[in-house]
């Protein structure tokens, strides 16, 4: 795989090794090779549901599509679905590429929102077609996502629009709290919920609702992707501090250019001197940063020691999710479904 999280040269197989961090693959072996048949049928069923008879549409549509990343969300629905059934796994194949559009799309729309000029390490969709095909082409990408999704039952298609309306509500929450550095962890922790964990809830949950699982089995799936989201949009948070731009595929600091407050922010504002916090806010608030700006905030973030805390309410949440997994039978799914909660907060990428 290379360093943007696309799969060209390297495996499916790969990518999901990735996905689960530095602990032991060994013990996924017998279970990886279907599960990287079933990502690639996943990306067939992608790659079929957008074409279209409007070439400018469908390129900048593929070109959102084509860099892959790491998959999480279909990996999660796919193997929930082995985890529960033994029944052939063609049927999730639409839903997991549904879920994945959705996402796509999510990710089109908020890199024009956050002015974000870089996707997986390459020319985000505005800046590479210009913000009027961004925008359509991401509501091409929702409904194409949609017609997936309808063939499913009333539930899961209504699992399916609500995961995309809270995505929808998180931004827009997310927007009001552009520049407000007095949001606490509670607020925070909503807008994640809302704009993240929620659609991996959404999948996991209608993963299980395809492989006829009971209702208390459903809810507890919904639990492991609402606390693996919230632990995986912690880690992002963290990334864009902490991490390596040529590795996560996205600018550093990112957050910080853009006054969007996340848990590390909103923690240095709060353990702060009365003035560094003055500094701080002074410096998050401007809407032109230079990079020395950018640095100062980061070094200020350090002062105050915000990282470790940022890294427990993260583990919190991953313990949250194995917790939930205690509903299904244990099985080699079960302990991937674990890996891929543990590796949420390990990963680089
Ligand atoms: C990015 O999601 C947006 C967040 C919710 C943090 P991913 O990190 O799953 O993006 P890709 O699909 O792997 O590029
Ligand atoms: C996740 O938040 C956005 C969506 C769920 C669409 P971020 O804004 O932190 O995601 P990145 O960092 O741009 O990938
Ligand atoms: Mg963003
Ligand atoms: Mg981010």
């Amino acid at each position: 795989m290379n360093p943007s999280g696309s799969t060209d040269a390297g495996s499916l197989e790969a990518m999901v090794r990735q996905v689960i961090g530095h602990q032991d693959g060994s013990r996924f072996v017998e279970i990886l090779p279907q599960l990287s048949d079933d990502l690639n049928e996943v990306d067939a069923v992608i790659q079929e549901a957008l074409r279209s008879t409007y070439p400018f549409l469908t390129e900048a549509a593929n070109y959102a599509t084509a860099s892959g990343g790491k998959r999480l969300r279909p990996l999660v629905i796919l193997v929930v679905y082995r985890g529960l059934t033994s029944d052939a796994t063609k049927p999730v194949h639409p839903l997991a590429a549904a879920f994945q559009l959705i996402h796509t799309a999510s990710l089109v729309h908020d890199d024009l929102i956050d002015h974000a000029p870089l996707r997986r390490g390459k020319p985000s969709v505005h800046e590479a077609f210009g913000l009027p095909t961004a925008i359509v082409a991401g509501d091409y990408l929702f409904v194409r996502a949609f017609q997936l999704a309808g063939r499913y039952s009333p539930e899961v298609i209504q699992r399916c629009g609500d995961a995309s309306a809270d995505l929808a509500l998180g931004e827009v929450m997310q927007e009001n709290s552009r520049f407000d550095l007095s949001i606490d962890r509670e607020r925070y922790l909503r807008i994640v919920t809302l704009k993240t964990a929620n659609a991996i809830a959404a999948g996991a949950e209608a993963a299980a609702m395809v492989a006829r699982a009971e209702p208390r089995v459903i809810r507890s799936l919904g639990e492991y992707g609402q606390a693996l989201g919230i632990a995986f949009q912690l880690k992002d948070d963290a990334l864009d501090m902490y991490g390596e731009s040529d590795v996560t595929g996205k600018p550093l600091l990112s957050d910080l250019r853009e006054g969007l407050p996340t848990l590390p922010s909103i923690l240095a504002y709060q353990r702060l001197s009365d003035r560094e916090r003055e500094e701080f806010e002074r410096l998050f608030t401007l809407r032109h940063k230079r990079q020395a700006h950018l640095l100062r905030l980061k070094e200020l973030c350090d002062t105050a020691g915000v990282r470790e805390p940022v890294e427990r309410e993260a583990e919190k949440w991953v313990a949250t999710a194995i917790e939930a997994l205690h509903a299904i039978p244990p099985s080699p799914f079960r302990d991937l479904l674990e890996a891929v909660a543990s590796g949420s907060i390990q990963r680089k990428v």
